[in-house]
């Protein structure tokens, strides 16, 4: 094997911030803001530093996951811990090695020696389901900020770490608000931003947003 998946040391941070961007620029959205997301859930309550991992080829960082804690609120109020994950990526010339699934595993298997009975994830159903994801909702399980009870969301994930972890949960799960962080601090991320080499902006019609 000629890569290794370790934690990320405090001095990388800007490398994989970087690493992040290459990965996700233009993908989703014209730019990208997960780098950002990345920076600002290191000082995060649910951030969890045992599980900031990068991959590492030749002495070079070439991908990175992180992971948080996140809870499912079930039916009686009682909240159950879960964890979830991202921003994962792979640098584009790495990518389709299969280097960002054994990334994922890595993580996962860390995540259940660390006593996560659940992840949830918020991404692509084809590529997760591929990796042992299942809807969400099929496990009676929604989405906090879905509009409606029933409403299934196909890119809501989830996989059980421990089995039946979620057998007879029924309740609701939200992402963690450090997610959300461009929202509520849009000038924030624009002077994190400025701080990064020069990349041109793309329009393309596969992007899920258009700003
Ligand atoms: C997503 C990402 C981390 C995946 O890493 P990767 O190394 O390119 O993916 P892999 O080569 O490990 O692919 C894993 C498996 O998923 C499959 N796969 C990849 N993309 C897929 C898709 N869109 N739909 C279905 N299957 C997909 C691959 O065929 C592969 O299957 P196999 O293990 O049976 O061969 C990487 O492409 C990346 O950094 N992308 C940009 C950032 C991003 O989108 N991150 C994820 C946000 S949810």
């Amino acid at each position: 094997m000629d890569h290794i998946i370790r934690r990320e040391r405090p001095e990388e941070e800007q490398i994989t911030e970087n690493l992040v961007r290459e990965a996700f620029w233009n993908k989703y959205r014209p730019g990208c803001t997960e780098h950002y997301i990345l920076h600002c859930f290191r000082e995060d309550k649910d951030f969890i530093p045992e599980l900031d991992l990068v991959m590492e080829k030749d002495g070079r960082l070439i991908g990175q996951i992180m992971f948080a804690r996140a809870f499912v609120t079930a039916r009686d109020g009682s909240k159950i811990p879960v964890t979830t994950f991202g921003p994962v990526s792979i640098l584009p010339e790495f990518q389709g090695q299969g280097l960002g699934r054994e990334l994922i595993e890595h993580g996962l298997e860390k995540a259940a020696e660390m006593g996560f009975g659940a992840v949830f994830v918020i991404g692509d159903d084809k590529f997760y389901e591929h990796l042992g994801f299942c809807n969400a909702l099929s496990e009676g399980i929604r989405y906090e900020f879905a509009d409606r009870e029933d409403e299934e969301i196909d890119y809501v994930l989830c996989k059980e770490l421990q089995a039946g972890f979620l057998k007879d949960v029924i309740g609701m799960w939200r992402d963690p608000d450090g997610y959300r962080v461009c929202m509520r601090d849009p000038f924030g991320f624009q002077e994190f931003e400025s701080g990064f080499p020069y990349k041109a902006l793309e329009y393309n019609e596969d992007q899920l947003f258009s700003y």
